[in-house]
């Protein structure tokens, strides 16, 4: 981008290419306390110094956040990591080597010198280091940890284009870094090391069965993910993203929910309802499983998509609960109106 470019804006929002000049600029917003979105291999994060309260405070106004809700934050390297965390457990070390960068945060003892209000007042603190290079350099220049959310308003599906970025948060925020779409298009798996036993909060990027490989044990989902009084991850508490038509999550044999998908999308078509297909191909017989990797990288952006385009109805179909099959279909019956089980 060059020096003229730099200026472009959108209701104030600075829009940013990816180059040094870009990056440096962004770094200095983030030092004086200001919010600047940047893409990561997962989603777009909104990122704020994770040690100045009044730049988290803007953070949880900018998305409409609510104050109880934890901040990841992001650093860019292992050693980076005893500054924000304290009493660290091997297996975090363990695990740093295998999948950092990657999308991978890690709950563990939050270090005195990390905000209270990162962590919504836990004593914990999730930590990750991004696997993108604009979000590696960003963090390295601004010599800070940087929290971040996803960055698109609280409640709809998160960002994996710098668009959608624009879209939630134009005027909201001081400044974008405008690069290519995220890759993976979930978020990453957030995993609890603070009790005797890991545990997963949130499934995500990074599949269950790599993180058992590398600890070489059994990981537990938490029961908590779902709903819980006092879930342990504060996030899956919350009202999840609903796209505004109604979604039929269909699950149960392969050849049985692909009938019951024909015949609806048949149905509804006849109807003249404008019919949205989330995740399968009504022509192809395959259940999918292979191709979950590009169901999530596609996941949030078709959502916004159909949100945009007024559909009437949208149909999605069951995947295999392998690999980031795991992390689809926690979002996909999260955004469903109902779910329907074939049983045959
Ligand atoms: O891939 C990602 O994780 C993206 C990119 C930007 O890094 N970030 C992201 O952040 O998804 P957010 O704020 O949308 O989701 C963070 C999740 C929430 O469910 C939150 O409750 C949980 O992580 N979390 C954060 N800190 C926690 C903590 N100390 N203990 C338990 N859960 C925590
Ligand atoms: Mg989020």
């Amino acid at each position: 981008m060059n020096m003229s470019n730099k200026a472009r804006n959108i209701k104030g929002t600075l829009l940013l290419g990816n180059d040094r000049p870009s990056i440096i600029m962004a770094a200095s917003i983030l030092q004086n306390g200001g919010l600047v979105a940047f893409p990561t291999e997962t989603v777009y994060g909104l990122g704020a110094s994770a040690l100045d309260d009044r730049a988290l405070e803007k953070v949880f106004i900018a998305k409409g956040r609510p104050a109880d809700n934890p901040l990841i934050v992001h650093i860019a390297s292992v050693r980076e990591l005893e500054t924000v965390a304290i009493n660290i457990p091997n297996q975090a070390y363990i695990l740093a080597e295998s999948f950092w960068p990657g999308p991978l945060s890690l709950v563990l003892e939050r270090a005195p010198g990390v905000s209270p209000m990162v962590s919504a007042g836990l004593k914990t603190v999730a930590v990750r280091m991004p696997d993108r290079p604009e979000a590696l350099s960003l963090i390295r220049e601004a010599g800070l940890p940087v929290a971040a959310p996803s960055a698109n308003i609280s409640g709809s599906p998160s960002p994996t284009t710098y668009r959608h970025v624009i879209d939630d948060l134009a005027g909201k925020i001081d400044a974008v870094i405008m690069s290519a779409p995220c890759a993976i298009g979930v978020e990453s798996t957030v995993l609890d090391l603070t009790g005797s036993s890991p545990v997963i909060l949130r499934p995500g990027g990074l599949s269950k069965e790599k993180l058992e490989l590398a600890l070489g044990l059994q990981v537990a989902l938490s029961v908590k993910s779902h709903a819980s009084p006092a879930p342990s991850s504060p996030g899956m508490k919350y009202r999840h993203y609903k796209p505004c038509a109604p979604l039929l999550l269909v699950t149960g044999s392969p050849s049985g929910r692909k009938k019951l998908l024909r015949e609806l999308a048949a149905y509804y078509g006849k109807k003249g309802k404008k019919v949205a297909f989330l995740n399968f191909d009504l022509n192809k017989y395959s259940d999918q499983a292979g191709d979950v990797d590009a169901i999530a990288a596609k996941l949030y952006s078709s959502l916004r998509c159909f949100d945009s385009r007024g559909y009437d109805l949208i149909l999605a179909e069951e995947t295999d609960l392998t690999g980031l099959g795991l992390a689809v279909m926690n979002r996909l019956t999260r955004a469903a109106t109902r779910v329907v089980k074939v049983l045959d």
